[in-house]
């Protein structure tokens, strides 16, 4: 678990989902490598590249030339950068341009991007034609450990985060570590909070490599192309044994019915990204385990202190803005977990802590100490 990888050789993580697993290949530079892998992958398929612009200006020509070097024509398709994408105008966006381009059954959809880029063009790619297949290129740290893997797809509706969207499964994931080194050191630490996440729910060992690791992570060395593989590995497990979440699957939302409350709560704006929700969310899991008796206070602790090392927000109160503009009250962010996929008449899901290492799925939680938990810790002072 905790030894070094060869940097230079990349790896390859099985995702055994039978006629419907696929690869994913992690290392510095395997980007240059999509044609050759496409074209075994594929013989002859044409290709549409949807990505964003941020993306397309640092990513796309290299993309298109890995393309271009083995005869494989490819069509690219600019959305706009942002959550707002991930909506039924950026769905339409999408699906018209993969019509238009011809792209058809024996054909490749690419989503070159991150999150954003990965969800909308995986949706567009299962619905246009009835399904067309997809490989995932992603370009941030959150995605090539989390969103790219797994098949969830979709876009966002006005009540709420994914609610509109497909299990469809990649046929191939391309992870470049070296793109990362392009992307903001927030970003970088938002993608960090889900790499975290693995070790917490069910790997103590990788979460004290982490700990002694993390300046690695950052800086790009072997660490890195570790800490993804790990991530994925852990990820590839649960989607192998539970792909559509009817079970397990659900210990990745660690985190994440606090966390998608406050991205709302925030408006899905730059004062809370996705992975800093994440990070906020579960050291709430981890402090309402330790409340109701199941977590000791100092695991608690332990993760909170982790992430905060890594720069991470881990407290209502670090959410930017907070003191000039509020955050939702207590009962609004109830409102708003309500909305969420993780509620079944009236009792909420959550995914506790018994200890770094071991998640739960607990899914009975009374409404109430939840509301008074969050009041309390709203009450925190700075
Ligand atoms: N991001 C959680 C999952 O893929 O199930």
């Amino acid at each position: 678990m905790t030894a070094q990888l060869n940097p230079s050789a990349p790896i390859t993580v099985e995702v055994a989902l039978g006629d419907r697993g696929y690869d994913i290949v992690i290392g510095r530079d395997v980007l240059r490598s999509l044609g050759t892998r496409i074209a075994a992958l594929r013989p002859g398929a044409r290709t549409a590249i949807v990505t964003d612009r941020t993306v397309a200006a640092s990513w796309l020509a290299q993309t298109q030339e890995a393309l271009d070097d083995v005869g494989i024509v490819s069509f690219p398709i600019v959305v706009e950068g942002g959550e707002g994408s991930k909506s039924y105008a950026g769905l339409q966006q999408v699906c018209e341009a993969l019509i238009a381009a011809k792209i058809e059954r024996n054909d490749l959809v690419i989503a070159l991007g991150g999150g954003v880029v990965g969800d909308l063009a995986g949706f567009s790619a299962s619905i246009v034609r009835r399904g067309l297949d997809f490989v995932q290129v992603p370009t941030s740290l959150l995605a090539q450990v989390d969103s790219s893997v797994g098949g969830k797809t979709g876009i966002n509706s006005p009540h709420g985060k994914n609610l509109v969207g497909a299990f469809h499964q990649p046929v191939l994931v391309i992870a470049d570590t070296a793109v990362l080194d392009t992307l903001s050191p927030r970003q970088f630490r938002a993608g960090y909070a889900e790499v975290a996440k693995y070790g917490a729910l069910g790997d103590e060992a990788f979460f004290a490599w982490l700990e002694a690791n993390h300046a690695d992570i950052v800086r790009g060395g072997s660490a890195r192309e570790h800490a993804i593989a790990t991530s994925c590995r852990a990820k590839a497990a649960i989607v192998a044994r539970d792909e559509r979440e009817t079970g397990e699957r659900a210990l990745l939302n660690l985190g994440h019915t606090f966390g998608h409350a406050l991205e709302a709560a925030t408006g899905f704006s730059d004062r809370l990204f996705h992975g800093e929700g994440v990070a906020v969310g579960m050291v709430l899991a981890a402090e309402f385990s330790a409340e109701r008796g199941m977590l000791a206070a100092d695991a608690a602790k332990r993760l909170s202190h982790h992430l905060a090392e890594v720069g991470l927000p881990t407290r209502l109160q670090d959410i930017a803005g907070l003191a000039q503009e509020g955050l939702a009250d207590a009962d609004a962010l109830m409102a708003l977990m309500a909305q969420d996929k993780k509620v079944k008449r009236g009792r909420l899901t959550f995914i506790l802590l018994e200890a770094i290492g071991r998640a739960v799925i607990a899914n009975d939680v009374e409404p109430q100490p939840v509301r008074d938990f969050l009041a309390r810790k709203l009450a925190d002072k700075i």
